[in-house]
């Protein structure tokens, strides 16, 4: 990929091949304390057509050149010129293979940016996605260049019994001065960007895996000492994910070896290097007393991700970053379709659309709006996204719904099968789909182009004397931050006409304007179209965009009545979740948009009533209860309000909504706090999962309605796993901060726990979401703690993300004390993890949503930011678009 002139940007619109073509590499790593030696060697062939004079350019990133040879010979510093950032070499041959030499030094101790090799705990690690190898060694570094791999590691065998890389193990042995060596060899074509090596003192979860074929997989996973048992959930994940993806696309693992490494330091959730994949070891260690049931599903997901991107990422990957939506939409898609399997699916597609809601929608209706495939950037860092990843995996589960799931297999197994070991493009993907099916998707391919999230607006015509009624659809884009275009897209609409039995009726449809009716799916293709079905005996409750089949704001006029009988009565369990969600969300947005104070109730009886009478049906799934009572976020309350939010009335709102729920269900809580009693012996399966989540939201309500915290109490010395116990500390915290036993509860937790970084950091995030304006003050404390580091992500994220994006009404205290802490921390975290800071810094984008006073101090506090010297590209490139 090329820099655009200005050095800054780059552009979808440049893509070229390189000159020369990557062949193979070999290198070896040797680890020492305080330093690491690696040596290149890569096979490297001029490309047909490409002048006899062009150069070789390879990236770099802080590096240094300690030698450079072609062929064995050392070479002239005239023939190359070597910075931090490059290296360029002229003179190569004009035809045929040459080898190139290279060796660095490199300093693992001091890279806190966690890019390229570094050390955590001690152990030595990797992270080389999206643009880390260049931190290793100067490279090719794009995802286009690919090669087989021949890794040798050599270090000390004290330090370092564990020597771990891609690919099969082919060596190993002692080498003088207590040291060893181990060769892994990498036979599939693999781009620079997973790449992995792992080296140090680590326990072992050993097991195996036999494929469909037959062939015997040797799995481990490996973490810190002592910890191997806390990986036994992980490894039963891993287990059936290989399964899973045998069954479901027909995927078989490839090599002979499969593992996975647990690390403390780690920017993201997880990395999936070839046979090697890295995980944060909040994505693997568990037991019930150290992790909650959402961590748990946590784990399931997230191996099941890296594992699947083997296919869907590694054996095919992406030409370049502009396409990252091919592996991540898609490997998002499979690994929510997993989960959905393996739990229960309208839970899970509850989870995944509230997940878009609330960390999509604002990205795609903010400043930092860009398509789910983006046609330039500044930081590629910068578009690990909810709109590449959660928006990406929407278009796949579009693309699903309208091929059906026979076309949709059909289209997979081409994909497969014509692009296996190839760098590929969207274009491709969705060519699959065409070629298989024999439709024609070009317009459907627009919502990889075309950014923000288009608002369908529903109306409805009964006509009581014809028995017909008349659904009008619209949909409409406008050009948001973006500035991309704005045609009309294809929205695949699931619905159905609901009678007052609970069923769907089987009226015949009639189409005019810009759809297609198939079944239960309507096709909107058009700007606008109306759709009129007949014969029906009385008017029907109109359930439309069920499942969410199409990721769009909706806008349908519908009474209060409909939607409250809807709740009830839609024999989609999706919708009538929906429903409730609708009900609540529409009367606290109106709700808070009245000023401070107002006292009318944000819920009539009706909706209060509807909500109970699920909560307390136990003819549901507890878990599905437990969705449905669990209230919309303050911050999608306030993107709802959309302008002049004050973050102090929309909590002042939900309180009150929580305390009228509350008082009216009291009887139905009580009884389920009883009839929901904890099981004996604890089992993370998602049905015992579904019982604690309905358990702890009664107590939440039930906590509420009586105004004082003993049974939150009770529970908080009584729990026998981490979901109830942090259920209730939560409660403590949040509802009752003054009160006598919450300090002790709080005391208790950490001194319980204060061996256990993990937990650990779910006591700094507990104190750092408590929704009071003294958190300000809590917080600053709190990153005085000594327990306190910016060095490890988890540890910042659980202190000043969570209160920077979890805390509406700490962090927009009215002074703007808020804004000043996160600015100040951002400022110095951006030195030593500007991924971090920038990834932390997204939550300013909501600025001009508010009230002028916050929204001046918003903006003040965005340019103070911008304005600092040396900033870096990632920290930089958010501000401005924030601001923009
Ligand atoms: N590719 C990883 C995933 O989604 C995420 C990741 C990106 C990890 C960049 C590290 C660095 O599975
Ligand atoms: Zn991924």
């Amino acid at each position: 990929m090329q820099r655009t002139e200005d050095g800054q940007t780059v552009k979808l619109a440049d893509y070229q091949p390189t000159d020369f073509i990557l062949r193979g590499v070999k290198m070896t790593l040797m680890l020492f304390e305080g330093y690491a030696d690696v040596s290149t060697r890569l096979t490297l062939e001029r490309r047909q057509g490409v002048l006899a004079d062009a150069p070789l350019n390879l990236d770099g990133d802080e590096l240094v050149l300690e030698s450079i040879a072609v062929d064995g010979l050392t070479l002239e510093p005239s023939r190359y010129e070597a910075t931090p950032e490059s290296l360029k070499v002229t003179g190569l041959p004009e035809v045929g293979p040459f080898e190139l030499a290279i060796e660095t030094r490199i300093v693992p101790e001091q890279n806190s940016k966690l890019m390229g090799l570094y050390r955590s705990n001690g152990i030595w690690c990797t992270q080389c996605e999206a643009e880390g190898f260049r931190r290793i060694t100067y490279f090719l570094d794009r995802p286009d260049v690919l090669a087989p791999y021949l890794v040798r590691i050599e270090a000390d065998k004290a330090a370092a019994p564990v020597l771990l890389s891609n690919g099969n193990p082919v060596d190993s042995g002692d080498l003088e001065g207590g040291r060893h060596y181990a060769v892994w060899d990498d036979p599939f074509n693999k781009p620079s960007y997973l790449f992995a090596v792992v080296a140090g003192d680590l326990d072992l979860l050993p097991d195996e895996f036999v494929t469909m074929s037959g062939r015997t997989v040797t799995l481990g996973i490996y973490t810190e000492k002592g910890r191997a048992a806390q990986a036994a959930y992980a490894m039963d994940a891993l287990k059936r994910s290989m399964a899973w993806d045998e069954r479901r696309f027909g995927r078989e693992y490839d090599l002979d070896v499969f593992n996975v490494v647990a690390i403390a330091d780690f920017n993201m959730g997880a990395m999936e290097n070839k046979g090697l994949n890295v995980f944060n070891h909040k994505y693997v260690l568990l037991d019930p007393d150290i992790a909650t049931d959402t961590d748990y599903a946590g784990v399931e997901t997230v191996i099941a991700h890296e594992y699947f991107h083997n296919w869907t990422g590694n054996r095919i990957t992406c030409r370049d970053w502009f396409q990252l939506c091919l592996k991540e939409g898609l490997t998002v898609y499979r690994d929510q379709e997993f989960s959905a399997d393996e739990r229960e699916r309208t839970v899970q597609r509850i989870g995944s659309v509230r997940r878009l809601k609330a960390h999509q929608f604002p990205e795609d209706q903010g400043p930092l709006q860009h398509p789910v495939r983006p046609s330039e950037y500044r930081e590629i860092n910068n578009f690990y996204t909810a709109t590449v990843y959660d928006k990406g995996a929407e278009l796949v589960r579009m693309i699903a719904t309208l091929l059906g799931e026979a076309g949709f297999r059909a289209g997979m197994d081409l994909y497969f099968d014509r692009h296996d070991g190839e760098a590929a493009t969207i274009e491709a993907f969705v060519a699959c789909f065409e070629d298989a099916t024999g439709t024609d998707l070009s317009q459907f391919a627009l919502w990889y182009s075309q950014a923000g999230t288009p608002t369908l607006t529903v109306t409805e015509q009964w006509d009581a004397d014809q028995r017909r009624h008349a659904v009008t659809l619209r949909q409409s884009l406008s050009k948001g931050a973006a500035g991309t275009g704005t045609e009309p897209m294809v929205l695949p609409l699931r619905f159905g006409l609901v009678g007052g039995n609970g069923e769907d009726s089987d009226a015949e449809g009639h189409v005019t304007g810009g759809a297609e009716l198939k079944d239960d799916l309507i096709v909107l293709n058009g700007t606008e179209a109306t759709v009129t079905f007949t014969g029906l005996a009385d008017r029907p409750y109109l359930s439309v965009l069920r499942d969410f089949s199409a990721p769009v704001t909706l806008a349908h006029e519908q009474s209060e009545a409909a939607r409250i009988a809807l709740a009830r009565l839609d024999p989609n369990l999706f919708n009538r979740w929906r429903a409730l969600d609708d009900l609540l969300a529409n009367g606290l947005t109106e709700a808070g948009r009245r000023p401070l104070g107002d006292a009318t109730p944000p819920l009539g009886a009706p909706v209060i009533e509807a909500l109970l009478a699920s909560a307390g049906d136990d003819s549901l799934d507890p878990a599905f209860r437990a969705q449905a009572l669990a209230m919309p976020g303050e911050a999608d309350i306030a993107r709802q309000i959309a302008e002049n939010v004050d973050p102090d009335r929309v909590h002042e709102v939900v309180e009150a909504a929580r305390l009228a729920i509350g008082t009216k269900g009291l009887a139905i809580f009580e009884r389920l706090r009883g009839s929901l009693a904890p099981d004996a012996a604890f089992s993370p399966d998602a049905a015992s999962a579904g019982r604690r989540a309905l358990a702890n939201a009664a107590l939440g309500y039930l906590s509420a309605a009586r105004g004082e915290p003993s049974d939150a109490l009770a529970q908080y010395e009584t729990a026998g796993n981490m979901t109830d116990r942090l259920g209730a500390l939560a409660i403590l915290v949040h509802r009752f901060p003054g009160a006598e036993g919450t300090e002790a509860a709080l005391g208790d937790f950490y001194r319980r726990f204060e061996a256990d970084d993990l937990v650990l950091d779910k006591w700094f995030a507990l104190q750092a979401a408590a929704p009071y304006h003294g958190a300000v003050e809590t917080v600053a404390r709190l990153a005085e703690h000594p327990r306190f580091t910016m060095r490890n992500p988890n540890r910042v994220r659980a202190l000043v993300g969570t209160f920077a994006a979890g805390n509406q009404v700490g962090f927009h205290r009215a002074d703007g004390a808020g804004y000043h802490f996160v600015a100040d921390k951002l400022a110095e975290l951006d030195r030593i993890n500007p991924q971090i800071a920038a990834r932390i810094a997204t939550t300013f984008r909501a600025w001009r949503s508010f009230e002028a006073s916050r929204r001046t101090k918003l903006a003040e506090t965005l340019r103070q930011l911008s304005e600092i010297k040396g900033l870096s590209k990632d920290l930089q490139d958010i501000v401005d678009r924030s601001l923009k």
